[in-house]
């Protein structure tokens, strides 16, 4: 069973226009939602490819498939690997291109991985559900350096505290290496001013994305997917991206640009889609979702043939 909610079902499925016949692939299954939207609208007449780092979702998604009418091949491995995916499956190009990126709500309801400061649990943060990952956030937590710390604060999640932030880890990591969740909230609370404690978001909310970001290499992981994965579209094919938080969108925005300026296609959505207000009121994690879509050039440089 998933728990997760897609977020801009309809608005990234209807913008890649798949037809029958058609390649999808879905770098991010996670619950499978967009998947299965495809698979409701085209049953077997268009082929789904499927990856997540998470095989706990692999086999959830391969679960449900297994009870629908439609082709599919689903796969643990990051959409960082697209090129070797397709030529594993023969696959020479795809039509369309969905990356719905960041974790499933299944992810932070019930993996134990740390995900959120409102359960305490050890501080893993792998999206893979294997152990024995070289990175988790307990290793960032107790050896990198005060600097990569802040950098890490600022960089991936604008964390104005970033400092003081990574300067309380080091202090407390002396004292006794950091294990859970509640620890780092802990942490976080000493370091930040009582107003920032109080504020909208939780106080914790942007260090625990940055510590997750850094875990996963989620922005080389997100460049290394648009590179490869716009090489592996078809002519005219269509790239998706839902992006939840305003580094990732810039890395989506700028790559489209280089896209266009090269002669090699255009977003097809000027603005960012942005969630309705019906869909924030049944799913308010929708709320900093922002979804782009580029059209690859019409004129076939020889190389995409399926
Ligand atoms: C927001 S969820 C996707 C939800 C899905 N679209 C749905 O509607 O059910 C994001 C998923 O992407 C996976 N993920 C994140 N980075 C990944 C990567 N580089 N390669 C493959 N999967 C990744 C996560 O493990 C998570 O399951």
């Amino acid at each position: 069973m998933t728990i997760h909610k897609s977020v801009l079902l309809n608005e990234a499925i209807s913008g890649l226009n798949l037809k029958p016949g058609d390649i999808f692939f879905d770098g991010t299954l996670g619950g499978g939602g967009h998947s299965k939207k495809v698979c409701e609208l085209f049953g077997r007449s268009v082929k789904i490819v499927g990856t997540d780092r998470d095989s706990q979702a692999v086999r959830r998604a391969t679960d449900k498939f297994e009870k629908l009418d439609c082709d599919f091949a689903f796969q643990t491995a990051s959409f960082r690997n697209i090129d070797k995916i397709l030529d594993n499956l023969n696959i020479k190009a795809v039509n369309g291109i969905l990356l719905d990126l960041g974790l499933s709500s299944d992810q932070i309801e019930e993996s134990s991985r740390g995900f959120t400061f409102q359960k305490d649990e050890p501080l893993v943060m792998t999206f893979s559900s294997e152990s024995g990952e070289l990175i988790t956030a307990g290793i960032i937590l107790n050896e990198w350096s005060e600097e990569t710390l802040s950098d890490i604060l600022f960089g991936y999640a604008d964390e104005r505290y970033a400092r003081r932030i990574a300067k309380k880890i080091v202090e407390r990591r002396q004292v006794k290496s950091i294990e859970k969740t509640f620890e780092l909230v802990e942490i976080v609370k000493s370091a930040v001013p009582i107003g920032y404690r109080k504020g909208r978001i939780h106080f914790a909310t942007k260090t625990f994305q940055a510590i997750r970001i850094a875990v996963n290499d989620e922005i080389e992981a997100l460049k290394e997917g648009l590179a490869k994965g716009y090489e592996r579209l078809v002519a005219g094919g269509k790239m998706a991206v839902i992006s939840f938080h305003s580094g990732e969108d810039r890395i989506v925005k700028n790559f489209f640009k280089e896209k266009k300026m090269a002669g090699n296609g255009f977003a097809t959505t000027k603005k960012p889609i942005t969630a309705s207000e019906e869909e924030l009121g049944r799913n308010p994690r929708a709320r900093s979702a922002k979804l782009r879509i580029f059209e690859k050039s019409k004129i076939d440089m020889g190389q995409n043939e399926k």
